[in-house]
């Protein structure tokens, strides 16, 4: 009883007051976006960062079309990353995810998409970066 209860408490909580929802502005040369999608069920999750010129990520935002896990993993991502470096959040594995929500199998792919999603803003952000010329 007692993981069944936390289980849904962090998930509800992370669901029904999500951190960071919004968007962050994509032409800002040091914002990232990550744009992915589930195929195994079309779910959608947006994820940008802003970074400093120290490489620390300041603000993070996302938007997720998708159930609860996706938006509860979006969520808590968002707060992993806030104030750490690049190099230390392309560390970060949805195994993480997986334990910190207690996802059950069924929902694992909520959390990859979550990885995906901040790989894919680091990414952008890189590419920008070095379009930049310097
Ligand atoms: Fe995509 Fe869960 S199957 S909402
Ligand atoms: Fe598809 Fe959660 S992202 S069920």
């Amino acid at each position: 009883i007692g993981n069944f209860m936390s289980y849904n408490e962090k998930i509800l909580d992370h669901y029904e007051i999500p951190r960071n929802v919004g968007s962050l502005d994509k032409n800002d040369p040091n914002v990232g976006t990550g744009l992915v999608g589930a195929p195994s069920c079309g779910d959608v999750m947006k994820l940008q960062i802003k970074v400093n010129d120290k490489g620390v990520i300041e603000d993070a935002k996302f938007k997720t079309f998708g159930c609860g896990s996706a938006i509860a993993s979006s969520s808590l991502l968002t707060e992993m990353i806030k104030g750490r470096t690049i190099s230390d959040v392309t560390q970060i594995k949805n195994t993480q995810i997986v334990k910190e929500l207690s996802l059950p199998p069924v929902k694992i792919h909520c959390s990859v998409l979550a990885e995906d999603a901040i790989k894919a803003a680091i990414h952008d952000y890189q590419s920008k970066q070095s379009k930049g010329g310097h």
